[in-house]
């Protein structure tokens, strides 16, 4: 595990782009941490890494957003936000598993834990709130 202290937004922003140069192909990440420990900036930071021309907003009320990116190999960032879901819900049920298995998608989910089926085959990062801009960043 990766443990990484962020002092403000940019440091955040810099272990997403250092994510995404580390990754050799798409993925799925669970994001974890509590409301507003910064889960969507991270997201936000990973489309940017990516290329992302839009402007990603939380999809809280549409469940999932997808993106075109710039990327090489991954083609698509898909964001999901389960918070909103009400019990535990299987990914065929939510149409994420053909996104899930596409090798050019990377798929990042926030409130992944609501989801009964994620593959155990996945990046886990939990954000903490350290308190005002601090947050502590592992990566599994
Ligand atoms: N070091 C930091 N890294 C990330 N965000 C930070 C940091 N310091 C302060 N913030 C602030 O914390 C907030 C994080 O909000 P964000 O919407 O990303 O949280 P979230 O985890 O997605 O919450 P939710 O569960 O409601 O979706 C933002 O207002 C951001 O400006
Ligand atoms: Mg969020």
């Amino acid at each position: 595990m990766k443990k990484i202290q962020s002092k403000n937004i940019k440091d955040t922003q810099k272990v997403a782009h250092d994510l995404v140069a580390s990754l050799d192909g798409a993925s799925l990440i669970a994001l974890m941490g509590n409301l507003g420990a910064g889960k969507t900036v991270f997201v936000k930071a990973l489309a940017e890494a990516l290329g992302v021309k839009d402007n990603v907003t939380s999809p809280t009320f549409v469940l999932m957003k997808i993106y075109d990116t710039k990327h090489d190999i991954i083609k698509k960032l898909v964001h999901v936000d389960c918070y909103r879901l009400e019990g535990k819900e299987d990914l065929v049920d939510i149409g994420l598993s053909e996104y899930i298995e596409d090798p050019n998608t990377l798929v990042v989910v926030e409130w992944a834990d609501k989801i009964s089926n994620l593959p155990e085959q996945r990046i886990k990062i939990s954000i903490q709130n350290l308190g005002k801009d601090a947050r502590l960043i592992e990566i599994d």
